[in-house]
């Protein structure tokens, strides 16, 4: 499963939030080196040589190399990161998870290394935990500055790890989180997660053999813990995120998995009380789906964001055509007020995922999918029954306009699905020029103007929605009228009658 990184224009950032990243991280760092100041503490009440005082009597300097190679690391990190992506410092709840991860999988890792057996420390719980919520290349910046971390702690403290085992710690630290990137990454089951954990045993394995001289029998309790540190990793991180998943109300792809599921409690309500709408909201996830791989987009993303677009229908089922059936409760409506109701269901869908604690990515998409369009049906029937004028405005949706690729991928999917059921021959030509239209038309329109879509990106989708809607809509063959009573000799009287029925079904 992709990262869910979401393509934006990139925006200036404020001082003011400048001011509070800073704040943000010296206090990280501050708790970094109390973090350190603990474990030298802890070390020192299981140690008759060195007393906690006397440490920093005798290795002030030390200490001193500690916190300034901790400072210079983190710094260099920050840089990364902000030449990596500079919207991700718009929001300081991304530089807290990224020391919050640091800082838990520093802690975790020394009391087990402390208490248990050093063989055991989950290194890859921070490079887990980091590339479902930041990314692939986040994790692997991440993964080396906690493997850093660690190794500052193992060596600059008075922890006891010397020699072999400080640079086998730093090795495994940094392969098993790679491993971990790489493997586990990008799955969704939590059972595939744990099975691909029985992986990172083999960097462990093959230090811990070098370690013992091939001797690996003569340590058991050892060996089983280096066999195992993986999947405590991979246990303590799915245990980990759903509360970062709470706490920082960050998307990840287990929860878009959760949200995609035909049980989920609004996707139920929808199939229930707006099966039109169910139906219409399948095909766009499949059309976004594809048009989202194929522009290197979040295509689980996409397809969640699909599904939930038209859930402010939900209010008012019965004004939208496709929960219609021959009475159009428009019909009896003025269209001023007709129009209303409908782009209604931009705000509504929005309201509800809102209130109901869903990811604000998808609530987002549900306000941006109409974009500023005006609704020209209601506004041509409002120009019918009146002389006066008619201001366009009361008929187009209020905005914003997609700020996103997946919200632009939505509105051109949405118009798409719809102008091309409402077609009555549905030739590769036809389909083409529709959606050709709907996209140049959204474009002279300005709808794209505030998301970082590119021409090119346009013109995939435009490729991928005509192949997708041409063969969901293919034409269907029209067969010969056969007249069977000559070989009514060959079925029986039940068989006849059930193919007749078949027929007039078009099966
Ligand atoms: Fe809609
Ligand atoms: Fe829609």
């Amino acid at each position: 499963m992709k990262q869910t990184k979401i393509a934006r224009i990139d925006k200036p950032i404020s001082a003011r939030q400048i001011i509070k990243d800073l704040l943000v991280f010296a206090i990280n760092i501050a708790v970094i080196i109390g973090v350190y100041v603990g474990g030298i503490y802890l070390n020192s009440l299981g140690s008759s040589d060195v007393g906690f005082g006397e440490y920093f009597a005798g290795n002030f300097s030390n200490f001193l190399h500690l916190i300034l190679s901790l400072i210079l690391f983190a710094t260099i990190l920050v840089i990364c990161l902000y030449y990596d992506d500079k919207n991700f410092f718009r929001e300081e709840k991304n530089i807290e998870m990224v020391f919050l991860i640091i800082e838990i999988n520093l802690i975790v890792c020394y009391l087990v290394g402390r208490y248990v057996n050093i063989y055991l420390r989950p290194m890859a719980l921070a490079s887990l935990l980091s590339v479902q919520f930041f990314g692939k290349r986040f994790a692997v910046y991440l993964n080396l500055m906690s493997t850093l971390l660690i190794f500052l702690m193992d060596a600059f403290t008075n922890s006891g790890i010397i020699g072999a085992d400080l640079y086998s710690s730093l090795f495994i630290g940094y392969s098993t989180g790679i491993l971990s990137i790489y493997f586990i990454g990008g799955v969704s089951e939590r059972f595939t997660a744990i099975w691909r954990g029985a992986l990172l045993a083999l960097p462990n394995l093959l230090c811990f053999t070098f370690l013992h001289n091939f001797d690996i029998l003569s340590d058991i309790q050892g060996l089983v813990c280096t066999l195992i540190a993986g999947e405590l990793a991979v246990v303590a991180y799915l245990s980990l995120l759903p509360i970062f998943e709470s706490i920082f109300k960050k998307l990840t792809g287990y929860k878009l998995a959760e949200l995609n599921l035909h049980s989920s409690p609004l996707i139920k309500k929808m199939i229930e009380e707006a099966p039109g709408t169910f139906n219409h909201s399948i095909v766009v996830a499949n059309l976004a789906e594809s048009c989202a791989t194929a522009i290197g987009e979040d295509a689980l993303l996409a397809r969640t964001c699909a599904y939930y677009h038209d859930i402010g229908k939900l209010r008012t089922p019965e004004f939208f055509k496709e929960n219609q059936d021959e009475h159009n409760a428009h019909d009896e409506l003025m269209p001023e007020l007709s129009a209303s109701i409908i782009k209604s269901h931009a705000k509504d869908g929005y309201e509800l995922l809102m209130r109901r604690r869903y990811p604000k990515e998808i609530a987002n998409v549900c306000l941006e999918h109409h974009g500023t369009m005006p609704m020209l049906y209601f506004y041509a029937k409002a120009k019918k029954l009146t002389d006066g004028e008619v201001k366009i405005e009361q008929y187009c949706y209020p905005g914003p306009k997609p700020q996103t690729k997946i919200s632009a991928i939505l509105m051109i999917a949405d118009s798409s699905e719809a102008a091309i059921r409402s077609l009555e021959t549905r030739t590769r030509e036809k389909v083409f020029h529709a959606v050709d239209k709907i996209i140049s038309d959204r474009r002279n329109l300005g709808q794209f103007d505030e998301c970082p879509i590119t021409m090119h990106d346009l013109h995939v989708i435009r490729h991928v929605i005509v192949n997708s809607l041409t063969g969901i809509y293919h034409q269907r063959i029209e067969y010969p009228k056969v007249d069977i009573t000559g070989i009514a000799g060959y079925m029986t009287e039940t068989e006849i009658e059930k193919t007749e029925e078949d027929d007039e079904k078009g099966e």
